[in-house]
């Protein structure tokens, strides 16, 4: 059965917002927890499918979860070494942090195959290469990969590209492997930095993150015992929310905005003619009668433009006046929303990893379908911008990374209701 977003577009989203936590933030730590032999509170933990897949594999693991709103009590102290090879973890791509933090709690690890995704092959082998530089046995079996650590020690590693997930991997590692560890090229993510920031919390010496080196000094094992930490604002959630206001013709503040991780979307969107004013951990955007547009965006590793926010970018820009092209320099399949978004009345032309995008004066409701997380989430506040009535599909991938988008857009004045497709037997 299909759920949808049945949205009547065309009202400026107005209104005071808080950011929910980070998902890109809070997924790693979760997997860190299991360094912890003991219990790891986390507050302003999202409430989306993601965390809470993660949630059950902990549980699967043997670790005891509780919920409690939007903290989250994680104890490990009985978690077991068992495989995670089967159901949950083979369609989250987020078990592949389990393998940094297994190999650093039990000396092995096994987990399923990442497959690609909507947008693009998504590879791990920097994970593994580092794994094996630092002394494990790394096996790739026919739907999962299992690794050992034989002789394990800290290592000179060096990035080809600044890979988030790798960077985690590896902290999550070299956090507990005995010996120093450097990793020269590494991402910058603020998500990194506060992964490292809850690991020091934890006992760990992590230096450097947010820059191209991080030093690692391994501890053999983090203190056990309670560790509380609250997570993070999502970046990516915030931009949503921002590019929403601003495609609406409307005004927004959200608190908890950190305007010093999202510098260049924000720059950005003042060259579109919105106006920004930022104060201690709040943005507020007020959209301009017309977007004006002529820019070009391309998306790279941080601090550069965010991939995660290409799709709703593109969405903002379809009713900017002018031509813009935005160059999608990271993943190689990331456009499935443009299609959808020229349904609704949209100009854009892909020629390969490049998007044209003519603005128009409006877009119109339409019946569309997201297909992976970013480009749902496009689809949406297009169709809340859009004039007349239309239907966003593709809501379970909205729910692993938006928490309640109806509560979240419709207390901003946004009408959309979630339904289920009923399908005749
Ligand atoms: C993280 O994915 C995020 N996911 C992604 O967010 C984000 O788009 C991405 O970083 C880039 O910022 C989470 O944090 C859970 P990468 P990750 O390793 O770690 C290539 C969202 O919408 N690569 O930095 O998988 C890879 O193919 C999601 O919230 C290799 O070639 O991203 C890609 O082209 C989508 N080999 C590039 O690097 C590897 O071993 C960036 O990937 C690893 C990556």
């Amino acid at each position: 059965m299909a759920d949808y977003f049945a949205v009547q577009g065309g009202k400026p989203l107005e209104g005071t917002i808080r950011v929910q936590g980070s998902k890109n933030a809070v997924l790693p730590i979760l997997a860190a927890c299991l360094l912890v032999k003991g219990e790891t509170v986390l507050h302003h933990c999202p409430m989306i499918s993601d965390v809470e897949d993660t949630l059950l594999l902990l549980r699967k693991l043997g670790c005891l979860v509780q919920r409690e709103g939007h903290t989250v009590r994680i104890d490990s102290t009985d978690a077991a070494d068992l495989s995670l090879c089967d159901g949950t973890a083979s369609t989250m791509r987020s078990s592949v942090l389990f393998l940094g933090a297994l190999l650093g709690r039990f000396g092995h690890a096994e987990v399923p195959k990442p497959g690609g995704c909507a947008i693009g092959a998504r590879p791990i082998d920097l994970h593994l290469a580092a794994f094996r530089q630092m002394g494990v046995c790394c096996e790739e079996k026919e739907a999962s990969i299992y690794c050992h650590a034989n002789t394990l020690a800290g290592a000179k590693i060096s990035l080809p590209l600044p890979s988030v997930g790798a960077t985690e991997n590896i902290l999550l590692l070299a956090a507990v492997a005995p010996g120093t560890t450097i990793v020269h090229g590494a991402a910058k993510e603020p998500e990194v930095q506060a992964l490292a920031e809850f690991l020091n919390l934890c006992g760990a010496n992590i230096y450097g993150t947010g820059t191209d080196t991080i030093r690692i000094e391994g501890v053999g094992r983090l203190q056990s015992g309670h560790c509380e930490y609250m997570i993070p604002p999502d970046r990516m959630v915030a931009g949503t929310l921002l590019c929403a206001a601003a495609m609406t013709g409307g005004r927004i503040c959200l608190k908890n905005g950190r305007a010093e991780e999202l510098e260049v979307p924000l720059r950005l969107l003042e060259e579109t003619g919105c106006r920004i004013f930022i104060r201690p951990e709040e943005i507020l955007l007020a959209a301009p009668k017309r977007l004006c547009g002529g820019c070009t965006i391309a998306t790279g590793a941080y601090p550069a433009f965010p991939t995660d926010l290409q799709p709703l970018f593109m969405s903002l820009l379809t009713l900017a006046d002018g031509t813009c092209m935005i160059n999608e320099t990271i993943f190689e399949a990331r456009f499935s929303h443009a299609l959808e978004l020229c349904a609704m009345g949209a100009d854009i032309r892909i020629r390969g990893q490049s998007a044209v995008i003519t603005g128009q004066k409006k877009l119109h409701g339409a019946c569309v379908y997201g297909q992976d997380l970013r480009a749902g989430a496009a689809l949406l506040i297009a169709a809340l911008a859009a004039e007349g009535e239309s239907r966003v599909y593709g809501c379970r991938f909205l729910d692993r990374g938006y928490e309640d988008p109806q509560a979240v857009f419709g207390a901003l004045g946004g009408t959309l209701i979630r339904k289920r497709e009923k399908t005749i037997i």
